[in-house]
């Protein structure tokens, strides 16, 4: 039997999408091969990375102005790519919203000037700052839009100063609201919360700023040279990108972004509902940056945590443990996440209260 699975990443994924790739890697598409064994050059796989760029610019209503990316190396090369390409001793804006966030300062700090237009330091990275002071030319103003570890998100994105593009990383929150990608220059995300598996990067970029990046850097670290071999100079991950596809099918084919945002808000109301009302829980964000896809909270009485998280695991709630920096615990409900899951959640927690 499946266990409800609240880790932060990877994370859990959509049953029919685990199901149907079972057979994928026994023999994909009647070829007599499995997706694992397949070129990247052949017809099978040619066509998967074809139809997920499609369906993933319907998905988005990304506009043709942008180019879609699968690339290796985490979030966290991204951390590095994007100041390397762009910044070029210029600065960039990097608003600080925790763990994440820092991460990407101290790499663009290799390439310019990063200015902190805000942070969120002074309170514990609780909530998102909403105040931003801006320097006066900005290259870029990078934000971190769903932050992971501290369980907050940008309900709505920040307004960049008038010349300088918006850069996010979007690993935790990726597809799970509408977004308009007209706003940004570049969004990327780590695949392993919201579309697949660990070891793929989806980029969303402008393709007049590609155009702009530097030309002195080793190849496979610009982006020109992925967008002209179509995320294929090297051999790309294939399976992560045929997952990819699967996942993003099947958020088509529930309803699309504007579904899964009613879903997704719908499991978070239901979860901070009853942690507002607990005796014994509370949650860690305030309210107005209360991420909808990473639920933390806490027990007034510490002590209790551990054996909360124990029990929940005995019963089939599995990854309750919060980041080993904050502790407590988190509840990472993406958007495969079933709502009966968190149905089962509420109530365990309710029983462990002593409330029924
Ligand atoms: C918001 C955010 N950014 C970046 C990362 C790092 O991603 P990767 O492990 O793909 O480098 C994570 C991983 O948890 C994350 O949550």
């Amino acid at each position: 039997m499946r266990s409800f699975n609240f880790s932060a990443g990877p994370a859990i994924l959509p049953e029919s999408v685990i199901k149907n790739a079972q057979q994928m890697l026994w023999d994909a598409k009647d070829s007599g091969i499995g997706i694992l064994e397949h070129s990247h050059r052949g017809k099978v796989f040619v066509d998967i990375l074809a139809e997920t760029k499609a369906n993933i610019r319907t998905l988005a209503s990304v506009p043709d102005e942008y180019e879609i990316l699968f690339l290796q190396g985490g979030a966290s090369s991204q951390f590095f790519m994007l100041p390397m390409n762009f910044l070029k001793g210029g600065t960039a804006d990097y608003i600080n919203t925790g763990t994440w966030s820092k991460k990407a300062i101290k790499e663009a700090q290799k390439f310019g000037t990063v200015n902190v237009p805000s942070t969120g330091e002074h309170n514990g990275f609780t909530e998102v700052p909403t105040k931003h002071k801006f320097s006066s030319n900005p290259v870029y103003v990078h934000f971190t839009s769903n932050n992971t570890i501290a369980g907050t998100e940008f309900h709505a994105e920040p307004e960049a100063p008038s010349g300088a593009w918006l850069a996010c990383d979007a690993s935790s929150d990726i597809f799970s609201r509408k977004i308009d990608i007209s706003k940004y220059g570049m969004v990327y995300a780590g695949a392993q919360k919201n579309l697949g598996p660990s070891g793929v990067t989806l980029v969303i970029i402008r393709k007049d700023l590609v155009e702009t990046g530097a030309e002195d850097l080793p190849t496979m670290l610009q982006y020109r040279t992925h967008v002209a071999k179509d995320s294929a100079f090297n051999t790309p991950p294939t399976f992560g990108i045929y997952i990819i596809g699967e996942v993003v099918k099947w958020l088509l084919s529930s309803g699309g972004l504007t579904h899964i945002e009613s879903y997704n808000k719908n499991k978070a109301d239901l979860l901070y509902n009853y942690v507002d009302s607990s005796d014994l829980f509370y949650g860690t964000a305030k309210e107005g940056s209360r991420s909808l896809m990473n639920v933390c909270f806490r027990c007034k009485d510490e002590t209790k945590e551990a054996e909360f998280i124990a029990a929940a695991a005995k019963e089939g709630l599995v990854n309750l443990k919060g980041h080993r920096s904050v502790g407590g615990m988190r509840a990472s409900i993406y958007n495969a996440f079933p709502v009966a899951g968190v149905e089962a959640l509420v109530a365990f927690m309710k029983k462990f209260e002593g409330r029924v």
